[in-house]
């Protein structure tokens, strides 16, 4: 994942994850730069190429644009050439380097990543980085890729915050005094529904006046429904698409636009009639998915307190095909989108479309329950210790995983997060192993990441030593003297961990904490018979087990 600590830190070097310095770039360095891109662009419009750029070269912004460079007609000919354009702050500006030496600024578990991005900057010569706003002027259709954040105030309470839209206003205000009338604008941020049509468009044409230009923004919008993990490139490519446009001639050229470098034939376009309907239609999906893990929420309590194992009852209903996509949530529901994304809905309904009322219940409430759903992963730790005859206060806890999903170096929101603050009010001494994330920005840089006033460390007391907290990459290392060991992302190397292994780097006895369902009841059984304590989210029937390897032992 990316460090994305303050904007505000005055140096002149952005560091790479992997610690790499570079210099940003001076006034002098613009004019050489936009010199550079037109000598390219005229190349590349000889060969009748279209010229994208795309703004905000992120998780979803660099691989779109990776995918866009790789558009071939019908004969192989590359049919666009893209120009990834990154704003140059301190936090961010590496990505553009980077880039342009080939290489991905996401680091990801599908291998396409960074082939594609190899191919298409070497190979194809179809992509290249900037950080001059200039490069807009070339364009015959920008893609947006910003972030639109969702701010909360407080924890687990979503109403208390607002949609964060300072960078993709200033984005569009820019990109308005840069285009060309004719440049077709295609909204991908998840925006609060109502964006496209009651921001976007007056803030363009508002600057397109300015310029003296009568015609109206081309505008359109089209959701991003990326995964980023192993199907990272086929989840933008091979995958269905909602798009729209302000007008007749804005959605003619994003359906063209999409066709030319989405698999439309095997995933067919779903064109709506206005922003609003697409902006929505993404807000509803995520609120959706959210609700869905929420629900489970109250289900896995009754489920551990009552001797039902959730996993097994899951599967038992998926079987029915009208209920095939019921999930268990894990510690958490994280990720950028799903805590955020409701949000930006009901927060659109009062301070975009001006309702006085309050018609939101269960999205909010949703996301509530998952924001705090990692808290109840403390008291299993707690309790399995207290069962072992050990305090929570200075155990050894190893947290298993940090990214907020399997085989993604994401962290954003992650359920572990809150889990390791919470360990930490309760005096234990976490410590953590993720095989995909090098630098766990949200502890090292904590004062400053995501921003100085946004970390989750405003929440919990004792937490200045997460300042220290480092991931470790040897799982065997990181075993060593744990007391309790906690389950908490489904990586693959996490799900065959043999017990008896466990328990011999441990060294002693440990509490086992399942969040995701990893232990089968072999694994369970035989965690007992070791003398371990094994607890997990909606996972009641653990205490079966123990009694039968008590029985057996008698
Ligand atoms: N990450 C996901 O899995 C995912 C999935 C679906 C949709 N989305 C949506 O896609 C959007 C982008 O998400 P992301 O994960 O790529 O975010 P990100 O933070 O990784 O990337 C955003 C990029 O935009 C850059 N940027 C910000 N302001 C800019 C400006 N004025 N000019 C130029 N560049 C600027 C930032 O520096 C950053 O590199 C969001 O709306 C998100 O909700 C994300």
């Amino acid at each position: 994942m990316s460090f994305q600590g303050g904007d505000t830190v005055s140096t002149a070097y952005s560091f790479s994850p992997d610690g790499e310095r570079f210099p940003l770039p001076g006034p002098a360095d613009y004019a050489a730069e936009f010199q550079r891109l037109q000598e390219l662009v005229a190349g590349q419009r000889a060969l009748g190429r279209e010229i994208v750029v795309v703004v905000g070269v992120g998780f979803v912004g660099a691989v779109m644009a990776a995918v866009v460079a790789d558009a071939e007609d019908g004969e192989g000919n590359p049919t666009k050439f893209v120009i990834g354009m990154q704003r140059p702050s301190v936090r961010s500006y590496w990505k553009i380097p980077l880039l342009n030496r080939g290489l991905s600024p996401v680091k990801s578990e599908d291998p396409e990543v960074d082939r594609l991005i190899d191919r298409c900057v070497h190979h194809k010569k179809t992509l290249t980085a900037t950080f001059t706003y200039d490069a807009l002027k070339l364009a015959d259709v920008v893609v947006v890729d910003v972030q639109c954040d969702y701010l909360k105030e407080d924890l687990g309470n979503v109403r208390n915050g607002q949609a964060d839209m300072a960078a993709l206003e200033q984005s569009l205000e820019i990109i308005a005094e840069h285009i060309r009338p004719d440049t077709l604008v295609l909204i991908e941020t998840t925006v609060a529904p109502g964006t496209t049509e009651q921001v976007a468009y007056p803030i363009m044409r508002k600057v397109f006046r300015r310029r003296g230009i009568e015609a109206d923004p081309l505008l359109a919008h089209s959701y991003e429904r990326v995964m980023p993990g192993r199907e990272y490139v086929a989840s933008i490519r091979n995958f269905w698409r909602v798009c729209s446009g302000i007008n007749d001639e804005a959605r003619r050229r994003v359906v063209g636009f999409l066709s030319d470098v989405i698999n439309v034939e095997e995933y067919p376009l779903t064109v709506l009639d206005r922003p609003i309907e697409s902006e929505t239609a993404k807000i509803v999906e995520n609120s959706y998915r959210a609700t869905i893990l929420a629900f489970l929420d109250e289900w896995s309590l009754f489920a551990e307190r009552n001797g039902v194992d959730l996993i097994k009852v899951i599967e038992a209903i998926k079987v029915r095909p009208t209920h095939s996509n019921i999930i268990f949530p894990g510690p958490g529901i994280g990720g950028y989108c799903l805590p955020k994304d409701g949000g930006l809905g009901v927060w659109a309904y009062r301070h975009i479309h001006g309702f006085e009322d309050d018609i939101f219940r269960i999205t909010p409430l949703a996301i509530d329950i998952n924001d705090t759903r990692a808290l109840h992963v403390g008291q299993l730790v707690r309790d399995a210790l207290r069962n072992m005859g050990r305090p929570v206060a200075a155990a050894e806890v190893l947290v298993l995983g940090a990214s907020y999903r399997e085989d993604v170096g994401d962290t954003r929101y992650s359920g572990s997060e809150l889990l390791v603050r919470r360990l930490a009010e309760m005096g234990a001494e976490p410590r953590v192993h993720d095989p995909y994330v090098d630098h766990w920005w949200e502890f090292e840089k904590q004062d400053e990441y995501p921003s100085p006033e946004y970390s989750w460390k405003r929440f919990f007391r004792n937490q200045d030593k997460l300042k220290d907290l480092r991931v470790g990459k040897d799982l065997d290392k990181a075993l060593e003297g744990a007391d309790a060991v906690v389950f908490a992302v489904r990586h693959e190397p996490y799900l065959n961990l043999d017990p008896d292994e466990v328990v011999a780097r441990t060294g002693q006895p440990v509490a086992v904490i399942d969040c995701f369902g990893i232990l089968d009841d072999a694994k369970i059984k035989r965690y007992f018979e070791l003398g371990c304590e094994v607890k997990g989210l909606g996972r009641g029937h653990v205490k079966r087990i123990k009694d039968e390897v008590k029985a057996e032992k008698r």
